[in-house]
């Protein structure tokens, strides 16, 4: 039975996620289904009684940055009940929602600030499948970077040396707090959009943690992790006035610093960007690798 998602399914949505996604997913499952707190759609149950276990789910949202197209956030069907057309009545359901708000299209794709995946990843070949077969057209791909974080690895590499030198330049280097939002929301605002600076925010307040770097008292970089999955790194920005210091890569450093004080081995640098940028300041490789795909309404 299909049947819209509210709040009390989120546990259960929880559990789907974990038995159903990719190791790496699945372990951020809780993260998942808190983060898409605000998405719509539908779960799909074994039966109609009121304790019938959920089996499957599709969230979607309207586009922030295009509000005439809607976003696909997540769907996932329990691994023992695939190839039963439940996916495609999710889909079909969660199409309809979309094209009830007057929406035009829908995407396949990241919808910052609140995106899980920039895409599918290729290694869900069944989604690819499915998505192909339910009117989907692949349209961009995106990647990540992977960045091991175990002592020795160059995104540990120490960043005490690079600070000094920058600090004769009169750049400081710290971790960020609430109390740095006033200024640093609207350098990120005014250079790079509202939806860095939202990730920028959730950050801060709690989910991850940040790092800039000041001139003068004033922000000309910055640096986040955690502010949509704990493992993910990102946003990050410097001011053009300030590129070519070195900066981008001690703030990297320093994030990632964090998170492998979190416990976390292996950093995802979302949605990149400038490869050899991350793979000379923290060795990182590029791994995950998303299909973005686009359908009419
Ligand atoms: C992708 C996923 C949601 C599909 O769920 P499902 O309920 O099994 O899909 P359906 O039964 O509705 O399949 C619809 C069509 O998709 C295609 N399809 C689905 N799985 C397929 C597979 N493994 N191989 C080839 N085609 C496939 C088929 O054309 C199918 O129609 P058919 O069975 O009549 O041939 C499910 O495999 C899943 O949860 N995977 C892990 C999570 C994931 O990848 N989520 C998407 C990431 S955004």
């Amino acid at each position: 039975m299909i049947t819209p998602y509210e709040s009390h399914h989120r546990a259960a949505v929880t559990d789907l996620l974990t038995r159903s996604l990719l190791e790496e997913d699945a372990v951020e499952s809780a993260e998942l289904v808190a983060l898409l707190s605000g998405s719509a759609g539908f779960v799909a149950t074994d039966g109609d009684a009121p304790d019938a276990e959920v089996v499957g789910v599709a969230l979607a949202s309207t586009g922030r940055k295009d509000p005439a197209v809607g976003h696909l956030d997540l769907l996932a069907v329990d691994p023992a009940f695939r190839r039963q057309g439940i996916a495609r009545q999710l889909l079909g359901a969660v199409e309809d929602l979309l094209r009830s708000r007057g929406l035009s299209a829908v995407r396949v794709a990241g919808n910052p600030p609140t995106h899980a995946w920039p895409g599918v990843d290729v290694r869900y070949t069944p989604a690819l499948c499915a998505l192909g077969a339910l009117g989907y057209a692949h349209d961009r791909t995106a990647w990540n970077m992977t960045a091991e974080l175990v002592e020795g690895s160059p995104a540990l590499r120490e960043t005490r040396t690079a600070q000094e030198r920058l600090a004769r330049s009169h750049v400081v280097v710290r971790a960020a707090t609430a109390d740095d939002l006033p200024e640093l929301r609207p350098m990120i605002l005014a250079e790079w959009g509202p939806a860095w600076a939202a990730e920028v925010e959730r950050a801060v307040g709690g989910a991850g943690g940040c790092h800039v770097a000041l001139r003068e008292g004033q922000p000309v970089a910055f640096a986040a992790w955690g502010g949509c999955r704990p493992s993910w790194f990102g946003p990050m920005g410097t001011l053009p006035a300030a590129a070519g210091l070195g900066i981008g890569g001690i703030l990297l450093r320093r994030c990632l610093r964090d998170q492998a004080e979190r416990g976390i081995t292996r950093a995802q640098i979302g949605w990149v960007g400038p490869v050899p940028f991350y793979s000379g300041a923290a060795g990182a490789i590029v791994e995950r690798v998303f299909f973005l795909f686009h359908k009419a309404l």
